[in-house]
């Protein structure tokens, strides 16, 4: 039995204690400043009236001044990271974007030569792999269908349907992880059937779906970790039999809405959104989650608390879940709001020396006394990085004064929150960017950044971060690879549709081109790099999947016009397929 976690979520070492914890993380108060009695002494009011005889002579002056006093009073400065895209209009560049519809069938070509129908790809030893010894589940060939419908790429995509019509079956005595299986591969068909109309893919999508709903059938209704799709049986993890993860529960819900909208069955929404409910009344007091929750009673495990693995796609979800429902569940823009408050005022750090803005995590201990404490670690995952470019997006929708906003938005357009999320969005990519000076140019998959305590001597650690455990001449730590992750891609591309400012086009033509030199494996497809800070790279024979349904699409559409998936229409899922925006029939049953 193969434990699929992770493949895309890193598994965390679980040593739980089940407890409801209350966070010690600083809360930083907000100064008021009470206004004191203006006493106007003779000097000011001298200055007052030469300043009235002088824009009086200079009327263009006093003009100038009014304009900025006003501009800043009602909050009309340019937001950051917006540059010159005023009222943009998004041209494709063909160029660049045909490079990555080349490299996107470098990848595939090689796959299909060596690998057809299997789950999993080894370019260098030009072989596949299952997740399982039942056999495969398309994992690989149902990720990729929809990134070869938006780049046009009709032949491959005949072949690889033909290869669903055919080949694909769910009837596998094996268990596979619930989440992977519903992200990848229902996530896949349903915007294959989307962008097609074929019904074949939602025939497939109804057989899968049908055989995940019994990983739900569990006290709290939070879905098991595993399903036997052959059986149709949930299945714990037997390393956490009591533990669900948090993202892992909390990301299947745009996938089984859109497929009881297609299909007019009610029950993929309901257990989907029983999910929720549950997550809703489990809340913590500082508002964030931890990355476990009990089955069988609901509530939080004591356990980290990060937008990392584990953590990540749930804050995700919230916001896309507002936005796949057309804008109308105001419950899941209540959530989000909550907790894009609680991650600004308990998570958000800023670096020592270049003030890089970072998240960090939360890790439950115990002191002596035996009471919880919560210790700040100055860790990010690459995982977080889809953060900069989500809080941009929902910066534009809960936190916006006006409908749709203007590209780039202006600060009037933007509530208080809309603004701190727009800014910490904003400085979340320049600090995933800046993870990116590496010998690669590739980032690392987990970074710390230096804080006072941590020992270093500064002298040896220019940077405001560091791969943890690299020593020259050693091997390389876990920290140190890059398996060809999407999230910094993702956030490039939501921050350039949002803005046309071409800084973000041209980030994501540095990492493609880094992915191009490091990465690219001559006889076909790509690999991981074992260590990003040293050239030449040596590589693990894996190309992840998300390769071709994330990085690439992103890349790619990062470089198309923005008639293509226009962000109005469209919401993408965690593994980038894209879904419709729809009004629910179904209404929310909890508030
Ligand atoms: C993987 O599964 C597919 C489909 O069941 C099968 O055709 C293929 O031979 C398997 N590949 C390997 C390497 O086991
Ligand atoms: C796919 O989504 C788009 C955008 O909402 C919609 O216009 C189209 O009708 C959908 N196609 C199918 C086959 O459902
Ligand atoms: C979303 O809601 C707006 C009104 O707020 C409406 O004009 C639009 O047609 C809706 N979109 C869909 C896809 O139903």
């Amino acid at each position: 039995m193969v434990d699929a976690s992770v493949r895309k979520r890193k598994q965390a070492v679980a040593t739980q204690v089940p407890a409801a914890g209350s966070t010690k993380a600083d809360q930083s108060a907000l100064n008021k400043k009470t206004a004191g009695t203006v006493r106007l002494t003779p000097i000011l009011s001298l200055l007052l009236v030469a300043l009235g005889l002088l824009l009086f002579q200079q009327p263009q002056l006093a003009q100038r001044l009014f304009d900025v006093v006003t501009s800043i009073t009602s909050g009309d400065a340019p937001l950051p990271g917006t540059g010159q895209g005023v009222g943009v209009q998004i041209e494709a560049d063909i160029e660049k974007r045909d490079a990555v519809v080349e490299a996107f069938k470098h990848a595939w070509l090689a796959y299909e030569r060596d690998a057809m129908g299997a789950d999993e790809y080894h370019p260098i030893g030009h072989r596949g792999s299952n997740l399982t010894a039942a056999g495969g589940i398309g994992y690989t060939v149902i990720d990729s269908m929809d990134t070869m419908l938006i780049m046009g790429l009709d032949e491959e995509y005949q072949r690889a349907r033909k290869w669903v019509e055919n080949k694909l079956d769910f009837d596998q005595d094996a268990n596979f992880n619930t989440f992977e299986t519903t992200i990848r591969v229902l996530g896949g068909l349903l915007s294959a059937y989307n962008l097609t109309g074929d019904a074949l893919y939602l025939e497939k999508a109804v057989d899968l779906g049908d055989r995940i709903l019994p990983a739900f059938n569990t006290p709290s209704g939070l879905p098991t970790s595993m399903i036997n799709l052959g059986k149709r049986e949930g299945v714990m993890n037997p390393d956490t039999p009591d533990l669900v993860s948090t993202a892992e529960a909390a990301t299947l819900q745009l996938e089984l809405r859109y497929l009881s909208w297609l299909t007019d069955n009610e029950e993929y929404w309901e257990k989907a959104e029983k999910v929720m409910r549950v997550i809703k009344d489990a809340r913590l007091a500082t508002g964030l989650a931890s990355i476990y929750l009990s089955k069988n009673d609901g509530r939080y495990a004591l356990s980290a608390i990060r937008l990392g693995s584990r953590g990540d796609s749930y804050y995700e979800y919230l916001l896309k879940q507002y936005i796949q429902t057309n804008l109308t569940e105001p419950v899941y823009r209540t959530m989000y709001d909550d907790a894009m408050e609680s991650i600004d005022k308990h998570l958000i750090r800023q670096s020592e020396q270049a003030k890089l803005v970072y998240t960090a995590e939360l890790i439950p201990q115990h002191s002596h006394s035996g009471e919880v404490i919560w210790r700040l670690a100055p860790k990010q995952d690459h995982l977080v990085c889809f953060l900069g470019g989500s809080l941009m997006l929902g910066a534009t929708l809960t936190g916006a004064t006006t409908h749709p906003v203007s590209i780039p938005p202006h600060a009037s357009q933007l509530t208080r929150e809309g603004k701190r999320d727009w800014i910490n969005g904003v400085e979340l990519i320049r600090t995933c960017m800046k993870t990116h000076d590496t010998q690669t140019g590739l980032a690392p998959e987990i970074v710390h950044f230096r804080i006072p305590t941590d020992g270093l001597e500064g002298s040896i650690m220019p940077n405001d971060w560091y791969i943890k455990g690299a020593k020259p001449g050693a091997p390389a730590p876990y920290d140190a690879r890059y398996i060809l992750r999407p999230e910094t891609v993702e956030s490039l591309f939501v921050a350039f549709r949002l803005t046309g400012d071409q800084r973000y086009r041209d980030y994501g033509w540095s990492i493609f081109q880094a992915i191009e030199k490091y990465c690219k494996i001559e006889s076909g497809g790509y690999a991981s790099v074992l260590n990003v800070d040293k050239v030449p790279v040596e590589h693990e024979d894996k190309m992840e999947t998300f390769l071709m349904s994330e990085t690439l699409k992103y890349l790619y559409l990062l470089f198309e016009d923005d008639k293509t998936l226009p962000l109005s229409k469209y919401v993408f899922n965690t593994e980038a397929h894209p879904f419709p925006i729809f009004n629910p029939t179904i209404r929310t049953g909890f508030s």
